[in-house]
This record gives C-alpha cells, structure tokens and sequence, in this order.
C-alpha cells in the first residue's frame, strides 16, 4: 500500500541522491532498473563520469537480499549522446517481505531526479511454448495477479503529487519503444544469431516459490507468455507518475505445463529409484538455472538497451 508519506520520503532521498552527484548526472533522463543476473547492464555507461552509491549508504532506501543481485545505484552516461543514466542495480521484492511502497520507492525516486523513462529488466519462466531458454521477451502488457486480488502498489490515499487516482494501464508499454526495440535488434544484427526477440504478456506473481504445473496451465490459459515476481509494481507506479515504460524479460527457465504424471502409471511404476529422480528433475525451476540463462544472454540485452537508448535522447 502506498504509505501518506512516501511522497515526502522520495524527496528526502532525492535530494540526497544529487547531493552526491557532479552537475552532469543530476539530472537522468533514463532509469535502468536491473533484474536478476542482469547487473551487466551497468557496464554499458562510460567510464567517466559515473558515481555508484550503495543502497545501504542511502536514507529511506530498500536493501535488496536476493543471491545475484548487488545493490547498488549508479550513475553514468550512455550512448553516443551521453544521455543521464541512472541503473538500479538489485530490487527490493515483494516476496522478501517488503510491502509494495518499499518494492515500488526507487522508481519514485527515479521520478523526481528527473527520470523520463524507465526501462525495467527481469529473469523470468517462459509460459509460450515457441520461446526458448534464453529468448528475450519485450513486454507489451501484464497481467498482475497479485493486484487483482488487493495486493497492489496504488492501493490506499492517492499520492496526487505522483499522479491520478485512477490511472489508465492499456496504454502501459510505450509502443514507440517496442517499435524502437526491434529496430535496434535487427540493427545489431540480433535477428541472426541464437536467441529469438518475443513480444508478450508478463503475469506476476507474489513467489518465492516457482509455480506449480497448474497454476502454469492457468497463466499460459489467462493469456500470459512469462511468469516473474517483479516488475509490474515498478511498472505501476512509474506509468502512475508519468513516465514511459519500456520492460524486458530474459527467459531463464521453461515451465512445465504437462500435467505431473500419474503414481500408477505402468511406466512410472516401471521406474528404478534414479530414473523416477531423473524424470522429476525435468523442467524444474531453480534459482542456479535462473542465473546462468542470465550470463549467457546479458551481452545481447546490454548491446539492445544501448542500441535502443543511443538515439532516444538527440539533443
Ligand atoms: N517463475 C517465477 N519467477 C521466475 C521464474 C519462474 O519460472 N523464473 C525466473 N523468475
């Protein structure tokens, strides 16, 4: 729930946030938020200037605890404009325990340094049986499980400094950015190699735990192509404060669909010990996987971003 004060908090740490920053980085136009895996995104500013600030340094700022992410904020500039930049390098989730005004309070302060548009990043299980481990999905609309059901970042007082209370979300992901993003994979030459770009549907879910074969069938039927714990309440709350969206998730893992087999089916039974752990093992979602697909796979999302930001910003 958005907490009354969470309007005065952001400033707070604003404020602070360029108090620390030479005149050339006070400003940034983009955010990067950076999602499991994907901290490499933070090495396509330049050298020069660049300021990190750990989360831990900032007041009022969640500490990211998940394995693979650090936590840090840095600032930068990128592409042949020296466009402000600001990455958000580790995420606080709602699954960590934290409510959704702590999960959503660095996009808000993104907000008022300045940030036009936000470009949020995540590891995720692909749903859509075309897409492959590794595939990159720009997102083109969510569906927000959690929020259909009351656990959502805009519920309570509206912060009428941020934006309306009932904001509009059919129009969420900036379709001149997706247009943007596969001109710059084609660009780049992205199209030809491995791994395939995808636009579609993100469902988010609260987790920790990975999702069972059912509730799998259940997203896929509802329309979703991935399934995450992130994302969407950042997503919420920037389109709540006016800013442009563009997300992407890295298909880190397959979900299983297929129904789990049956106890007495004959090849089952048939099984030795080793084979009947063997068979389970197929498919199963696992934190390691999850980060490795994200190594292999982040050049390619690191080579976009830069590709899509390079001519955004001209002036
Ligand atoms: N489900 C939910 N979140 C995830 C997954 C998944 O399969 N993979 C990476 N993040």
């Amino acid at each position: 729930m958005a907490a009354p004060n969470a309007y005065i908090r952001a400033t707070e740490t604003a404020q602070y946030v360029r108090s620390q920053l030479p005149e050339a980085l006070q400003h940034p136009k983009v955010a990067i938020v950076c999602g499991s895996g994907l901290g490499g995104l933070a090495d396509t500013i330049e050298p020069e200037p660049k300021v990190e600030l750990s989360y831990a340094t900032i007041p009022n700022f969640p500490q990211a605890t998940v394995l693979g992410h650090a936590s840090k904020f840095v600032f930068g500039q990128i592409g042949e404009h020296k466009t402000p930049v600001a990455l958000l390098v580790g995420r606080a989730h709602f699954y960590e325990g934290h409510d959704m005004d702590v999960v959503t309070f660095a996009a808000r302060v993104c907000k008022l340094l300045g940030v036009e548009t936000i470009v949020v990043t995540n590891a995720a299980g692909g749903l859509n049986q075309t897409y492959s481990v590794g595939d990159i999905v720009c997102l083109n609309d969510h569906l927000n499980i959690a929020g259909l059901v009351g656990v959502h970042p805009l519920r309570g007082p509206n912060l009428d400094d941020f934006g309306t209370r009932f904001p509009p979300l059919s129009d969420a992901y900036d379709l001149d950015l997706r247009r943007r993003t596969h001109k710059a994979w084609a660009k780049l030459g992205l199209d030809q190699g491995k791994r395939k770009l995808h636009e579609g549907v993100y469902a988010f879910v609260g987790g920790p735990t990975y999702e069972t074969r059912a509730e799998c069938r259940m997203l896929s039927m509802l329309g979703a192509d991935v399934v995450g714990m992130s994302t969407v309440p950042e997503i919420i709350v920037a389109r709540h404060a006016g800013m442009r969206v563009l997300a992407f998730s890295l298909v880190t893992n397959s979900a299983v669909l297929e129904a789990g087999s049956w106890g007495n089916d004959p090849e089952i039974q048939a099984m030795s010990r080793s084979e009947l752990a063997d068979h389970l093992n197929k498919g199963k979602a696992n934190h390691e996987e999850v980060l490795e697909a994200g190594r292999e796979a982040a050049k390619d999302m690191q080579a976009l971003v830069k590709q899509i930001l390079s001519d955004l910003y001209e002036d």
